[in-house]
């Protein structure tokens, strides 16, 4: 029997850098919406039981990525078999649509998905909070794709509370190609300065968190050819917001019609972007 899950895509419309930590990391408070319902940014993940571990990628996004011990989805696989204590033999496939370097999270949904897919098929019964730990061993990014809905982040981002749904806006996702490394904009921080902004506790109860990202001006600085998109998206009405640690931008719009007309600008720009309309 095969069994099969989806691996949505993620959005962060506020993320804070609070401090560089000790350990090279950084403190941040995140507000994340997983992208449920948008097909096109969904990798689906399938596994059969089998004689022995193996993956396969396959997908419009999949191309160049090579099933090694690198793989989030074998590393949260093995973190399984630890747990479980025993080996979990499987045919894995995973079918990638979510852009690769585009701050929607694809990998880290991938892991997650891998953990509960896992869980199920062996029947392993493995409780919430041992999935999360294990998540958090991933990455950053991963636990939160395991509550899934409206997340807020602490910590490195791993700490992750559910919250209330935040109604989401006419958007338009534009991803430009580029790959940035996430390492390299957090590094970037130091070169441009922390902003060390108000944090989200200093806001009322109950407001609807800014659409802000306190990452920008480090990824604009990394990849400085970031800021076209961004201007098109401005030029084209929308409020952009550069999706984690970049390459892809995401803009709300007052309304549907003006995303679809903002849309069509931007797609006759005749570049070499990709557009999704949420
Ligand atoms: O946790 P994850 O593997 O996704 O992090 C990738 C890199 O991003 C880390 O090695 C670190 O350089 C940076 N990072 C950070 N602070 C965070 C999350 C990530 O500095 N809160």
């Amino acid at each position: 029997m095969v069994y099969t899950i989806q691996a949505p895509a993620k959005l962060n419309r506020f993320l804070a850098v609070l401090g560089r930590r000790a350990d090279g990391f950084h403190d941040l408070e995140l507000v994340t919406t997983v992208l449920n319902g948008v097909p096109e940014l969904t990798d689906t993940l399938s596994a059969e039981p089998g004689m022995e571990l193996s993956l396969a990628i396959s997908g419009p996004t999949g191309e160049g990525l090579v099933p090694d011990d690198s793989n989030l989805v074998l590393r949260a696989w093995h973190l399984l078999e630890e747990a479980a204590g025993h080996p979990l033999p499987a045919a894995l496939h995973l079918e990638k649509r979510i852009p690769h370097g585009a701050g929607l999270g694809g990998g880290s949904s991938d892991a997650a998905a891998a953990l509960r897919l896992g869980n199920q098929l062996f029947g392993l019964d493995l409780p919430d909070d041992l999935l999360l730990r294990q998540a958090a061993r991933l990455g950053s990014d991963v636990p939160l794709f395991l509550l899934g809905g409206t997340v807020l982040g602490l910590g490195r981002g791993e700490r992750v509370f559910p919250l209330r749904p935040i109604p989401l806006e006419p958007l338009l996702l534009v991803h430009p190609g580029l790959h940035v490394g996430t390492p390299s904009v957090y590094r970037a921080l130091q070169s441009v300065g922390y902003p060390f902004p108000e944090a989200l506790a200093s806001l009322p109860a109950g407001a609807i968190p800014p659409w802000r990202n306190d990452l920008t001006g480090a990824a604009l600085w990394v990849c400085p050819l970031l800021a076209e998109v961004r201007e098109a998206l401005r030029d084209s009405g929308g409020e952009p917001l550069l999706c984690g640690s970049g390459s892809c931008w995401v803009a709300r719009y007052p309304t549907a019609a003006g995303r679809d007309a903002a849309r069509t600008q931007i797609e006759g720009l005749g570049k070499p972007w990709s557009v999704w309309a949420v």
